[in-house]
């Protein structure tokens, strides 16, 4: 098991603007956006298909390494909130293909529920996933991701999350359940409160992000 708060005084800032809760809408879901394009940044380090070939640069030839267009990162965004965090995924990486799941928690229970999957059949074999939640809190909404991903022929290996802030709860539940999955993560934050909030956290993401 695997979580990964990058030390960057990028991340730091971008977190910062998050919690603050002066930021207007706009403002924050920009702020969203800058963490998620540097986390996946992180965490795909080590972490993508890579090619060599030569190219003809105006001066003469040379081999060049880039990603492999051929295997796309399958960009799972958890609805609402995940929309901002995954927004600038398909701009910093060079391929991907994007599946989007709807998943709202019950405010009582703190269950989630599914209300929209765009999952494929079957992920490719060998693929990489990344599914994208700004709020690992109580980790049930995470781990009935992982779950459905896992359903369509996905290994633990293939998987990383990637989220703005997580707290111990959602941490220890995601460890138990799948040992050896790694989170990356712009904060760390203790306290998981009775109606499921993270605190200090940054408040409600989805409402923050979409009123
Ligand atoms: C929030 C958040 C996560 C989930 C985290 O979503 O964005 O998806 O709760 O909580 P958990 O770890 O305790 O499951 P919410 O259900 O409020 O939906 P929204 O993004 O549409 O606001």
């Amino acid at each position: 098991f695997k979580v990964v708060v990058p030390a960057h005084p990028l991340i730091s800032h971008w977190v910062s603007v998050l919690r603050d809760g002066s930021t207007p809408s706009h403002a924050f879901r920009s702020a969203m956006a800058e963490l998620g394009r540097l986390l996946i940044y992180e965490a795909t380090r080590d972490w993508l298909p890579t090619v060599t070939r030569e190219v003809q640069s105006p001066m003469g030839s040379v081999v060049v390494e880039s990603v492999s267009e051929a295997e796309p990162i399958m960009i799972v965004p958890i609805l609402r909130a995940g929309l901002a965090l995954a927004d600038l995924a398909t701009s910093i990486l060079p391929s991907t293909r994007t599946f989007h799941l709807g998943m709202a928690r019950d405010e009582e229970t703190l269950l989630p529920a599914v209300y929209l999957n765009k999952l494929p059949d079957k992920f490719p074999k060998g693929c990489h996933i990344l599914l994208m939640d700004p709020m690992l809190a109580t980790g049930g909404t995470l781990t009935a991701a992982v779950d459905l991903v896992r359903e369509r022929g996905a290994e633990i290996s293939q998987i990383r999350i990637i989220s703005a802030v997580a707290a111990p709860p959602a941490l220890e539940k995601l460890n138990k359940k799948f040992p050896g999955i790694c989170v990356y993560t712009g904060a760390m934050d203790q306290i998981v409160n009775e109606k499921g909030f993270i605190v200090p956290g940054l408040g409600d993401a989805g409402d923050r992000s979409y009123g």
